[in-house]
């Protein structure tokens, strides 16, 4: 069944390589996903080759991994380690069909890699941003081809969660729209199409949920109760852990953005202003705290 909102999917273009711009954890997640689910070639940059580096090499480890957990058999593997390069210098993005940009949360900076990629890829070339909360009209507003530009926000971990929220910025056109769909079914994910307002949806609860329990913590809960206070839930994850995986830092810009949108909705923890100078994670996997960053 298509989903609401999107476009027929006879308008959809071929994605045959995806460059992603950004070699961090959410861009090696998303680069093995493509290379798992689409096997194509996926091309990483970052800022210098020191950074490309490590993201390749991530996305090699995790390949292994799953080898390992025989998820994949060691031909499958090695293929997927041939279609995950990196460089630092875009130029392998010219004959790329889809780029993904994963980078800083920030709006003049994203503004920037799309111009810098706009001058390498073809005219049909969709650009489609993982933002969490940004505005994907702004980030196109000044490209000569604002029409194939869309939001495409994956949820870590990227491997796991189904969800794909796609974004329609003010210009983007159907043939975009229905490659991102195509290329979401492809990726095996459940694509919902989101207006693009501040944190579009999903993130507009999880800001509330993390929001509420840092609430309790700066009106004086100690971390631990608040962390523990919803166990009887079964929740898939502490709230801790949960804001410890999405990154502090990505919470904090994300809350910034709402703030700004709805400050009389939203408001900013001291707590986690706190949490994100600490620069490190503040629980482990099973959501225990660290008294470190705790203290
Ligand atoms: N990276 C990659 N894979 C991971 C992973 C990670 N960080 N954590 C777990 N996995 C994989 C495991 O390898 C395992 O895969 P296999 O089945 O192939 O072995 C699978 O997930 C299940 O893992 P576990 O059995 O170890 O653990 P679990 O059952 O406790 O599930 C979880 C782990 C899926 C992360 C679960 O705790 C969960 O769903 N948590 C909530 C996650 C969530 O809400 N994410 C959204 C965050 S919001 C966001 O990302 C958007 C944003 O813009 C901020």
């Amino acid at each position: 069944k298509r989903p609401a909102g999107a476009p027929s999917p006879g308008l959809a273009r071929e994605v045959t390589k995806v460059g992603i711009v950004g070699a961090g954890l959410m861009a090696g997640q998303i680069a093995l996903l493509f290379a798992r689910r689409m096997e194509v070639p996926v091309v990483l940059t970052d800022l210098d080759q020191a950074r490309v580096d490590k993201g390749v090499a991530y996305v090699h480890q995790e390949i292994e991994k799953l080898a390992n957990k025989g998820r994949l058999n060691p031909g499958k593997a090695a293929k997927l380690r041939g279609l995950v390069t990196g460089d630092v210098d875009k130029a392998g993005f010219a004959d790329a069909d889809l780029v993904i940009e994963a980078v800083f949360e920030n709006l003049d900076v994203k503004k920037q890699v799309w111009a810098e990629v706009e001058k390498i890829v073809s005219p049909e070339c969709v650009l489609a941003t993982n933002t969490s909360s940004l505005s994907v009209t702004a980030m196109a507003e000044h490209l000569e081809h604002p029409e194939r530009v869309v939001g495409f926000h994956f949820f870590n971990p990227v491997s796991v969660m189904p969800l794909l929220e796609i974004v329609r910025a003010a210009k983007t056109d159907d043939a975009t729209l229905a490659t991102a769909f195509a290329v979401g079914k492809q990726l095996r994910k459940s694509c919902v199409l989101v207006k693009d307002a501040p944190s579009f949806v999903v993130n507009r609860l999880l800001t509330r949920f993390l929001g509420e329990i840092l609430g309790a913590i700066d009106a004086g809960t100690p971390l631990d109760v608040a962390n523990q206070a919803l166990d009887p839930l079964g929740l898939p994850m502490r709230p801790l852990a949960l804001l410890t995986m999405v990154g502090p830092a990505v919470a904090l810009h994300v809350g910034e953005t709402l703030h700004e949108a709805f400050p009389d909705r939203f408001g900013v923890s001291e707590n986690l202003g706190r949490i994100v100078e600490a620069g490190k994670p503040l629980t482990d996997r099973d959501g225990a705290i660290d008294p470190e960053v705790a203290a």
